[in-house]
């Protein structure tokens, strides 16, 4: 029997779209375990290299079974297995896959390094099964950024749509105000981290619903069915329901699941997507910022 739409399918990925009839889901969105030692509550995330690596090219293969022809898949990954993740879908998987798009995640609030530099990017793939014939709303003015030509140069020549954006996610709508204003929470698109409003509390791995947001809106239609085969705290589907796309997921741990499902229950068509909080005061612009000279020279005239 298929799997239901609208619901998280708690347990296996690769038992759950064993069911997924092939051919039917428009748009995948998949943020693996990336094997790093992260702390989930059932997924163990140290697994030998060779045993993570097959198991992926398991479940990528399953994607690109169950997609449309015209379908599109975004992965997210790490640094550790990105080169051998993108081998295994574009080289490795019985219908491989064609990469489109590599883009960099650029976020704030990254974990501090001691011994190199601090990370603070993760790798979208963006994979295609048809070069001629695939969902790309390069129109949508809620994927579109404003040019350079537009807001630093004051050029005439400026598309007033204005552009796509560059494949490195970097938004400051704090120097992008005709753009993204204050209560659209677009920001960096920074890590959930634990003192957002945004933050479900019950899964440390929660995606910013503004960068789901921009996959969701450039790679479906609405109508479209969405597939996340790791949902965890539910990010993908709560967008793409918000953006009126039809959707299922898998969770492996049933709390999750739980928790994902009861974030699903209050959520609208229509509603607006979550952000950090209050973007514009807790980041301003560079030109309003305050460097640390100029306060300690503040302090200093105070005394
Ligand atoms: C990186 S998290 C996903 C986070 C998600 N993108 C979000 O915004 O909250 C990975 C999730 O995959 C789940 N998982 C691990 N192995 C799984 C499997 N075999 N089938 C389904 N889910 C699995 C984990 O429990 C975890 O919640």
């Amino acid at each position: 029997m298929p799997l239901k739409l609208g619901k998280i399918h708690q347990g296996d990925c690769l038992k759950s779209m064993g069911q997924i009839e092939d051919g039917s889901i428009d748009l995948a969105f998949a943020d693996p375990p990336f094997n790093i030692g992260y702390k989930y509550d059932k997924y163990h995330d140290s697994q030998e290299d060779a045993k993570y690596l097959d198991w992926c090219g398991e479940w990528i293969g399953e994607i690109s079974r169950i997609l449309k022809p015209s379908g599109t898949f975004w992965l997210a990954i790490g640094d550790e297995y990105a080169a051998e993740l993108k081998v295994a879908a574009t080289r490795q998987i019985a219908s491989p896959f064609i990469m489109r798009g590599w883009v960099i995640w650029y976020y704030t609030f990254g974990v501090n390094c001691t011994r190199k530099f601090n990370r603070s990017h993760a790798h979208l793939f963006q994979f295609i099964k048809d070069e001629k014939q695939f969902t790309f709303n390069a129109e949508d003015p809620a994927v579109r950024v404003p040019s350079a030509r537009a807001l630093v140069y004051g050029d005439s020549r400026a598309n007033p749509k204005g552009r796509l954006p560059d494949d490195t996610w970097v938004l400051r709508p704090q120097d992008a105000p005709e753009s993204f204003q204050s209560m659209d929470d677009l920001w960096y698109y920074s890590r959930v981290a634990g003192t957002f409003k945004e933050r479900q509390g019950f899964h440390g791995c929660q995606m910013p619903e503004q960068l789901l947001g921009r996959i969701i809106r450039v790679s479906s239609n609405p109508g479209d069915v969405v597939f996340d085969p790791f949902t965890g705290s539910g990010t993908t589907l709560a967008v793409a329901k918000k953006l009126g796309r039809e959707f299922l997921g898998t969770e492996l741990s049933a709390d999750y699941a739980k928790y994902a499902t009861q974030r699903l229950k209050g959520i609208k068509v229509g509603d607006p997507l979550d952000g950090p909080a209050d973007p514009a005061s807790s980041s301003p612009n560079t030109a309003n910022g305050v460097t640390l000279e100029a306060r300690n020279r503040r302090k200093a005239a105070a005394k």
